[in-house]
């Protein structure tokens, strides 16, 4: 016990210990978010028209962007667009049948090239306006493509797929 005290003495005691912190406010629990409604099976199958579609058609129209493409047909444009449409295949598929699972997990379905209907449904223009700016509402987003590369990659399209 003296020895002790005889110790502490000898230190000089010790500094007093900073006070505590004030002990942070607990957490606030985050509410749980609500359940997500699972979203409704992707229709397989031949794409049905619909309301972003039509709306991108009269964008484009108003847009007056609705002119013919020149590269229709044009060897070395298809070539080059064949390169572009690596940018489209994880939605509208290599096949051009937007088959793909990110395809059916979309709940608006891409355009199945093949259907020729559909792609005679709307103008070179109108199409080209959708590749550059994207069907807003759906998957369809405008990927940075020059205008060259958007005719370009019509062309392939064509080619490759409509009617086939
Ligand atoms: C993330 C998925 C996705 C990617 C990538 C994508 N598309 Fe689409 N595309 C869609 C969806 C969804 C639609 C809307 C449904 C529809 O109109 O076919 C669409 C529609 C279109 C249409 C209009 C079809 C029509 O007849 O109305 C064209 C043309 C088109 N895409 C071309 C392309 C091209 C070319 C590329 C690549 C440069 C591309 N898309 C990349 C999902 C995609």
């Amino acid at each position: 016990m003296l020895l002790s005290v005889a110790l502490l003495a000898a230190c000089g005691g010790a500094p007093a210990p900073a006070p505590a912190p004030a002990p942070a406010p607990a957490p606030v629990a985050a509410p749980a978010p609500p359940p997500v409604a699972a979203a409704p099976a992707a229709p397989a199958g031949p794409y049905v028209a619909d309301e972003f579609a039509a709306k991108a058609y009269e964008a484009a129209k108003a847009a007056k962007s609705d002119g013919p493409n020149a590269k229709s047909g044009d060897a070395a444009a298809i070539a080059a667009g064949k390169a572009v449409y690596a940018k489209c295949t994880a939605c509208h598929g290599e096949t051009g049948m937007a088959d793909t699972p990110t395809a059916l997990a979309l709940p608006q379905h891409p355009a199945n090239f093949h259907d020729k209907g559909r792609w005679d449904a709307s103008s070179p223009g109108v199409k080209f306006w959708i590749v550059k700016n994207g069907i807003q509402g759906t998957g369809m987003a405008p990927l940075g493509l020059s205008d060259d590369e958007a005719w370009q990659v019509l062309a392939y399209v064509e080619s490759e797929f409509v009617g086939k």
